[in-house]
């Protein structure tokens, strides 16, 4: 069963709280949080705070994604804010395997991002141990960029490495989600589809929702 993912990052933040209740209600089951910092990408947008102040607004799943340098520091404070799933970028971090092991003692989910030049290998020795992986496809850092073709060949590789070895792990995949995109996606093995632009840019967020999910 696909899950849709819209991200925040497209939405009115001057009406946040409405804004992920129209997704929950035209049936997103996660809200999909892009936590830049200006460094590890060039935008900034929201902090721990925002997602505290959320998550009494909302019963979706808290897919929160950092695109940030140091997110050992920022664990803590998004876990108490709310966040269901965590999501690191490998680029990021020296010590991936211990980041893992700290979102799973504070209850969290764990995911790792890789950004498109990033190979699957990285993530060899970790597959066994996170609950998900995130691939980019498009750059980190902002909504509205063109999806990347050649990505689908990682994600049919890590889907094929899933069915291997009887791994759990899901598979999100973002950037460039839109009808077409998304039936590429799926077909390729994704799990979580993670859509900004697509779904707050149109007229029917229902009808949007519906057709990311296939
Ligand atoms: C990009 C973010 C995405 C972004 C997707 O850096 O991680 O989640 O919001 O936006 P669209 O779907 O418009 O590419
Ligand atoms: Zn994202």
């Amino acid at each position: 069963m696909i899950k849709v993912a819209p991200s925040i990052l497209s939405a009115d933040f001057a009406h946040l709280a409405n804004e992920v209740r129209r997704i929950e209600d035209a049936g997103a089951e996660y809200v999909h949080i892009d936590v830049m910092d200006g460094t590890f990408v060039p935008n900034i947008t929201l902090g721990s705070p925002v997602v505290k102040s959320l998550r009494p607004c909302s019963n979706a799943v808290f897919d929160v994604h950092l695109m940030i340098e140091h997110p050992e520091t920022q664990l803590v404070a998004f876990a108490e804010a709310g966040a269901d799933i965590i999501t690191f970028h490998i680029e990021a971090v020296r010590h991936a395997h211990r980041l893992v092991q700290e979102i799973k003692t504070l209850g969290c989910k764990a995911g790792i991002a890789l950004n498109p030049a990033t190979p699957l290998v990285m993530l060899e020795e970790l597959l066994g141990d996170i609950d998900m992986v995130l691939i980019m496809t498009v750059n980190p850092g902002f909504s509205g960029q063109k999806f990347i073709p050649s990505m689908l060949e990682k994600i049919a590789l890590l889907r094929h490495t899933i069915e291997e070895n009887d791994f759990s792990l899901k598979i999100e995949v973002d950037g460039g989600i839109n009808e077409e995109t998304a039936s590429l996606v799926r077909e390729a093995g994704a799990d979580i589809l993670v859509a900004g632009s697509a779904i707050y840019g149109a007229n029917n967020i229902e009808n949007a929702i519906r057709k990311i999910r296939g």
